[in-house]
């Protein structure tokens, strides 16, 4: 080849690579900012949910996607939360500890999220500030090792309690439980009985926004204007309130506010680790949690330490800045979908599943059942005859149902719901599952279906069915008592 045509050659070479180069932008200028053209709704949800078509292997090795009805112990990631938390890795460095860009980038975001967090319960940054944990058993262990100063100090729960709202306080110091009704409500006269008794020495009352076991949704502005009138603080687990309604710190009257509220991110949608505590500044910066290292501090000499305030010194390591981001996103696209919505849904799903419960034999229902407006999307059922445990595999094995069987994590409110005395609880420390008492939880997410729901009736019925017409099919069914 000559000077000449070799000349031609690069000249065309050259030409082809800046066409393709410009194709490629015009390309990219076209594709849609998916989280910016998004509008995130109740009926479009499904489709950002991670994993939902995934299929899983049943016991017969045909594989289908898993009707996941366990969202009261951990939801999916949403797509635009892991693409914000993807996008966010680009930029990330040290929080609050380094010198670069991306150290600023990131120190900037984690502090600007503590308002978004304020903002999604509505609590006033001249008043409240939160800090971050990996979850609300974190949370409520790290509020009570700030707040409790001494082993007589006296806390109110109620028996309707998670036990990351009971034994944080309950290995701290003492606790009066107030009770729950024969439909498992909270007895807030009962409430009331106990801060009167006890004028003046309760100093917080700790009590769940709505419970894992039945869905019951507490009037915890109702419940922080008794405990103020006698003197007490109120705090709040938040744990299974923030992806299903809409909460607020603010009651209608100042002394129906919400002191403190705890909650986890795994269960909105946001599975990166992380949670938060919101409270008084007021009250935290008097306290610190029984927890130490590094970032908490303003000066360590070998012999004395001056310690940072709130809500620094509430976050000693290095921060979950993943979990914090993902966080964040979890409640933009919630916001976005709407509580109203989707409180609507989850009482659509609740009244089609009780209703095709109710079809079957032998079942029973715990809770109120009729009147299901102050219940979040859980339900828990049992069959006279038929062991839960069995039941629950079953469900899984042969139905690709994910449930959960069991007590929950809120032992004393189960057994009051299944009828169980605390002296016959108390003699199954040692069994395994099977042999242990326990209810099967259905728990909505704001993606479950109604069409889901028919599913997992006739899923239900089924192996309902099939286990009733096998001999010795409930071969370790539950005890009597
Ligand atoms: C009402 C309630 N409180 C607290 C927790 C504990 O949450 P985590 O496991 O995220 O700490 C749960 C978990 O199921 C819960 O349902």
């Amino acid at each position: 080849m000559n000077k000449k045509a070799r000349k031609t050659l690069c000249l065309l070479l050259a030409l082809v690579m800046l066409c393709t180069f410009a194709a490629g932008c015009s390309k990219k200028s076209e594709e849609p900012e998916q989280d910016t053209e998004v509008a995130y709704t109740i009926d479009n949800i499904r489709e950002y949910v991670i994993g939902v078509d995934e299929p899983v292997e049943l016991n017969d090795g045909t594989m289908q996607p898993l009707i996941n009805f366990d969202n009261a112990a951990t939801t999916p990631a949403l797509k635009p939360v892991m693409d914000a938390v993807d996008e966010e890795m680009r930029m990330y460095g040290s929080i609050g500890r380094g010198f670069s860009q991306k150290s600023n980038h990131s120190t900037d975001l984690y502090l600007e999220t503590r308002e978004t967090v304020l903002n999604f319960v509505g609590a006033d940054p001249n008043d409240y500030t939160c800090f971050y944990v990996n979850n609300t058993t974190d949370g409520l262990n790290k509020l009570a090792s700030a707040l409790i100063e001494s082993e007589d100090d006296l806390v109110l729960c109620t028996r309707i309690e998670h036990h990351a709202n009971d034994l944080s306080w309950r290995e701290r110091c003492q606790v009066i439980y107030a009770e729950v009704d024969e439909q498992g409500r909270i007895i807030y006269e009962d409430i009331e009985r106990l801060l009167t008794e006890y004028e003046g020495r309760v100093k917080y009352v700790c009590v769940t926004a709505a419970s894992n076991v039945t869905g019951y949704v507490t009037d915890v502005h109702r419940v922080a204007k008794m405990a103020h009138a006698h003197g007490a603080r109120m705090v709040v687990d938040g744990a299974q309130i923030v992806a299903h309604r809409q909460f607020s710190m603010k009651g209608d009257t100042p002394e129906e506010d919400i002191d403190f509220f705890v909650f986890s991110a795994h269960k909105m949608y946001s599975p990166y680790g992380s949670g938060a505590v919101i409270g008084p500044w007021e009250v935290l910066v008097k306290h610190m949690p029984e927890f130490y290292g590094g970032g908490i501090v303003k000066l360590v000499t070998d012999y004395d330490v001056k310690y940072k305030s709130a809500p620094d010194v509430y976050e000693a390591g290095s921060p979950n800045y993943p979990g914090i981001v993902g966080m964040a996103k979890a409640m933009e696209v919630l916001q976005e979908v709407g509580f109203d919505a989707i409180s609507e849904h989850e009482k659509i799903l609740n009244r089609r599943l009780i209703d095709g419960l109710r079809q079957i034999d032998g079942i029973i229902l715990y809770g109120d059942c009729d009147n299901i407006d102050d219940r979040v999307g859980v339900v828990t059922f049992n069959f006279e005859d038929i062991n839960s445990y069995i039941l629950a595999a079953r469900l899984t094995d042969t139905g690709g149902v994910a449930t959960r069987r069991g007590a929950f994590c809120a032992h004393p409110y189960v057994w009051r719901m299944m009828g169980i005395s605390d002296e016959q609880a108390a003699t199954y420390e040692n069994c395994i599952d099977m042999n242990t008492p326990g209810m099967i939880r259905v728990s909505f997410g704001i993606y479950n279906t109604e069409e889901e729901v028919d599913r997992f009736l006739e899923i239900l019925n089924n192996v309902v069915n099939a286990m009733r017409s096998t001999e010795n099919f409930n071969l370790g069914a539950e005890p009597e008592f």
